[in-house]
């Protein structure tokens, strides 16, 4: 996808597996000596989209974790959370997390309570699990808590839902004034492009630098792209103004 811009070590392994091919899989953040965060992401190999961690999860969590010490009451909220191995570390590392995948997948919404469960984080009480559809400004939608950050891994995979995604994106910014929408995609088609589309809802993307992601956690992010090409995205408002919102 153009966005016409300039432009399996010990510690993420699968711990635990049942006769179901349901397995947990295990992610480790490091940091200073003092400092580690293993996460539990429970993945059904077998399943849909939403039941296994994507390869752009990882990458997404991992710049979040380089940037714990401004997450703690951040208000985010994940689209297309899938197993929400980026919202549940946001939440761990005490941001105020609303996680959210598609409304008519109940059974995924169930499994990302699951998620939640298993790095002890209760829903309702420690996090949120919300049913929302790209495109489909339900209630729900507007009932949505004040938000600093929505953030989204590998949610751009299917151009038919490209402006969906967009014009949610373009909605909650609207309302969030300052928000950004922090995103990685897995670049599966030279062809693809959202620029129009941010035109289209007044929207700018910048790329990123994945540089660095993963080095303090001593993590090699090749080894989660698995071949992949993978990009990092911060799109912003353009305001009424013309101006850029980029704080
Ligand atoms: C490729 S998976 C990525 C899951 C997860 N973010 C990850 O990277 O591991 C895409 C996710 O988008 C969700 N999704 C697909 N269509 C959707 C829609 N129309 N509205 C909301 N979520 C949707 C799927 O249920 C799934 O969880």
């Amino acid at each position: 996808m153009r966005f016409h811009m300039k432009s399996g070590s010990e510690d993420n392994e699968i711990v635990a597996a049942t006769a179901t091919a349901e397995h947990i899989r295990k992610f480790v953040f490091s940091g200073s000596p003092a400092e580690r965060l293993e996460i539990k992401i429970p993945e059904l190999l077998q399943g849909a989209y939403s039941f296994y961690t994507w390869p752009c999860a990882p990458i997404l969590a991992h710049f979040l974790w380089e940037r714990r010490q401004s997450l703690a009451g951040k208000r985010i909220l994940e689209l297309g959370s899938g197993t929400a191995l980026p919202g549940i570390l946001a939440a761990k590392c005490r941001a105020q997390v609303v996680l959210t995948d598609n409304c008519i997948l109940p059974k995924s919404l169930a499994h990302i309570r699951k998620s939640c469960q298993a790095n002890q984080l209760q829903p309702g009480v420690d996090i949120d699990v919300v049913g929302l559809s790209w495109g489909l400004l339900l209630n729900s939608v507007f009932r949505l808590p004040p938000l600093d950050l929505i953030i989204a891994a590998d949610c751009f995979y299917d151009p038919s839902v490209f402006e969906d995604i967009v014009v949610t994106v373009a909605f909650l910014l609207e309302r969030n004034a300052g928000a950004k929408f922090i995103f990685t995609y897995q670049e599966r088609s030279a062809d693809w492009s959202i620029e129009a589309l941010l035109k289209k809802w007044k929207l700018q993307a910048l790329p990123i630098s994945m540089d660095d992601i993963g080095k303090e956690s001593g993590v090699d992010l090749l080894e989660f792209m698995g071949g992949h090409t993978i990009h990092l995205l911060e799109i912003t408002r353009i305001e009424s103004d013309g101006t850029i919102n980029n704080t």
